[in-house]
């Protein structure tokens, strides 16, 4: 066909607008917030890592322990943790965040009985927010 012609151009001009639907889906399945399958198995990678840092306090492991808190303090900062931005939701991530960190730091130090203390707060900043999110349902975008 010439590339002139008006029946190709037309051709072309659907195949752009495929592209860019089909694109804006994967954004949204890269996001998340769509797609309640995917949020979930992030949110659930949580439980991967928690081990980790569990595994790491009994057998005085601190690289395991290390590993763990980064990948929560990674997961953390990104745009699908952050279903919710309000500011309470918020200073609960950064409670959340500086136990993680706190912990962290106690690992470092090689005092497992501090680390044994900064994961119990760790995981009482997870229940919390928890908490919190429950009763924000009906404000959740998943929902
Ligand atoms: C600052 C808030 C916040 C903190 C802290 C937090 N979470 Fe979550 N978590 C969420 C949100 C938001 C969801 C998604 C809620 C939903 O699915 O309704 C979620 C979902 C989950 C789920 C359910 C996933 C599913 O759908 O099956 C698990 C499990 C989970 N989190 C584990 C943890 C663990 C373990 C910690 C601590 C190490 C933690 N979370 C800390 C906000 C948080």
């Amino acid at each position: 066909m010439n590339p002139t012609h008006p029946a190709f151009r037309a051709c072309l001009l659907s195949l752009a607008v495929a592209a860019l639907v089909v694109s804006s889906i994967s954004v949204a399945r890269v996001h998340g917030k769509d797609d309640p399958q995917t949020l979930s198995t992030f949110m659930r990678k949580k439980l991967d890592a928690s081990s980790l840092i569990l595994e790491g306090i009994t057998i005085e492991d601190p690289k395991l322990v290390s590993e763990g808190a980064d990948v929560l303090l990674e997961m953390s900062r990104t745009e699908i943790w952050n279903v919710l931005t309000d500011e309470d939701y918020r200073e609960f991530n950064r409670e959340f965040r500086s136990s993680v960190r706190k912990l962290k730091e106690a690992v470092g130090d090689k005092n497992f009985d501090n680390a044994t203390l900064q994961w119990m707060d760790s995981v009482k900043a997870c229940v919390e927010c928890h908490k919190y999110v429950r009763s924000q349902r009906p404000v959740l975008k998943k929902q």
